[in-house]
């Protein structure tokens, strides 16, 4: 592979300077550069990667299949948690045996789904109700990370599907999100569902027991009828005095962002209802099967992966934005940014040995066209190049509003084509007015956001995180860089409430915190 590398660096000093419009004259481009699972469509052919790139960096992934075929069979590919990654069981519908340590772990994924489907059913029917036998009006998800993320991403993405309670999400320590959104709900009304895998992480115990007070000051004892939990660790959800029917459970196989699939998509089910819910993983299940079966040349996370890896480690862009023109996809940047940075932001390879290139870029974006009002100014003339990943349905959900979406699409395609073109100084007439072009940018196109869409999407973004991932050498399923700071913030609670005692923080810090006294 060592080669390989070498061979794409030097191919692309060989053709920096070809411009991507000169690549567009091949008419055969846009189909040689673009690939399609059944409508939804990923367009690359706006890229600087060409035939002879393709072929080298198709190389590169080769290291891929047995790795893959490794995760979907349930080997214990996060060798430093010395876990499984079954993320994908969640959704698998051939229902063929997945063996974790020598058991078939598909049976109780089936009864956790049927134990969710059955409790979504009976809140929106009103069978499972609050205290005083009224349906439950609100649902507050309480958690962070993986536990908040994808519910909270997936539940705004399908508003169109909502027909259940109202969904509410507090995440943030910060005591305004919490109360924020409770000060305009009913405790009377409201179910929360506490979601945290280890059941330990101090954000969600906080707001969780903040909750519960405001329903205890509500309802008393029969405070506990209004909670239900989400949690790998059973136990401490139970001994938290939750009713342990109301406790849906998932295995250390599922990381945390990786997790929507499963019970911590309760909030997502309560909102679309279950039929909605089995769509969103029909869909994740189809991406997972074309994932595990198309040739690596017309496998769509792979060539997803090898566009990242060309612009981050070849042509050396540091970061990628994403930038749905869809509102209701206003919060899968911040999605992406953990899946991706999460799984991918490390420095040491699967051995322990450091790494020698770069691995996860910097991901960031935001819907179009706000962003255009906004950041796209440096997109298009500032000094870094960036690239783009356009996300555009070709159907709205507001057939009174088409005008609307017309434009949406015509912003959207105006951007990639902006970027691709630019304007040189002879048309521009002064440099401020004039656009360098040759910006780099891919699209994915798809009929409609509906939740068998979404779940496709997800599936697609997270495979071609594993693929990057390997191709770099490390383990994308850990996340050990999180500790150092949850370890520090335990140390420096008490020179936070103890005003008088910065201890041994160092310099900085122990004048931040001075200046913390002085101003409380
Ligand atoms: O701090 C990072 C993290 O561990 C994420 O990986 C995880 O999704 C999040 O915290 C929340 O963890 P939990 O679900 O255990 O509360």
């Amino acid at each position: 592979m060592g080669d390989t590398w070498s061979d794409l660096a030097a191919h692309r000093k060989r053709t920096a300077d070809t411009r991507i419009t000169e690549l567009l004259r091949d008419t055969g481009r846009f189909d040689a550069f673009s690939v399609s699972v059944d409508d939804m469509l990923l367009d690359y052919s706006k890229t600087s990667i060409d035939a002879r790139a393709m072929q080298m960096l198709l190389k590169l992934a080769s290291c891929v299949e047995a790795k893959r075929d490794a995760m979907f069979s349930g080997e214990k590919i996060n060798t430093t948690e010395h876990r499984a990654v079954l993320h994908t069981a969640l959704r698998n519908r051939s229902y063929n045996p997945v063996l974790v340590d020598g058991k078939n772990i598909m049976p109780g994924v089936q009864e956790t789904l049927k134990r969710m489907r059955q409790f979504c059913q009976s809140v929106r029917q009103g069978e499972i109700c609050a205290a005083d036998s009224q349906h439950f009006t609100d649902v507050v998800n309480i958690g962070i990370g993986g536990s908040d993320l994808g519910p909270v991403m997936a539940t705004l993405a399908l508003a169109p599907f909502h027909d259940g309670p109202r969904t509410h999400f507090v995440s943030n320590i910060d005591g305004a999100h919490v109360h924020d959104v409770l000060k305009d709900l009913d405790p009377q009304r409201t179910l929360v569902i506490i979601a945290s895998k280890t059941f330990t992480t101090i954000e969600t115990m906080t707001n969780a027991k903040t909750a519960i007070i405001w329903l205890t000051d509500a309802l008393g004892d029969e405070h506990t009828q209004h909670l239900a939990a989400v949690s790998s660790a059973k136990e401490a959800a139970a001994a938290f005095g939750i009713d342990p029917t109301k406790v849906f459970g998932f295995e250390d196989w599922v990381g945390g962002r990786y997790s929507v699939w499963g019970p911590v998509g309760l909030p997502l089910m309560l909102a679309i209802g279950p039929d909605n819910f089995d769509d969103f993983l029909l869909g994740a299940f189809e991406m997972d099967t074309h994932f595990r079966e198309a040739p690596l040349n017309e496998n769509m996370p792979v060539l997803l992966a090898l566009v990242g890896i060309w612009h981050n480690n070849i042509c050396g862009y540091p970061t990628r934005a994403v930038l749905p023109y869809d509102q209701r996809l206003s919060r899968l940047p911040a999605y992406f940014q953990q899946l991706d940075m999460e799984s991918n932001g490390k420095s040491v390879t699967q051995s322990g040995a450091s790494l020698t290139r770069d691995s996860g870029p910097v991901i960031w974006g935001e819907p179009g066209t706000n962003g255009q009002h906004a950041f796209y100014q440096l997109i298009h003339q500032g000094t870094s190049v960036i690239p783009c990943e356009f996300l555009i349905a070709a159907q709205s959900f507001e057939p009174d509003l088409e005008d609307h979406h017309e434009l949406l699409v015509a912003n959207c395609l105006a951007q990639s084509e902006a970027l691709l073109l630019g304007r040189d100084l002879k048309v521009a007439k002064s440099p401020h007015r004039e656009f360098p072009g040759n910006r780099p940018s891919i699209t994915l196109m798809y009929r409609q956001l509906t939740p068998h869409t979404l779940g496709k999407l997800i599936a697609l973004y997270e495979h071609r995180v594993f693929v990057e991932g390997e191709i770099w050498g490390i383990n994308s399923f850990d996340q050990w860089g999180v500790e150092l700071g949850k370890e520090l913030a335990t140390k420096m609670l008490p020179m936070v409430t103890n005003t008088d005692n910065a201890g041994d923080a160092d310099t900085s810090t122990a004048g931040l915190l001075q200046r913390y006294y002085a101003l409380k």
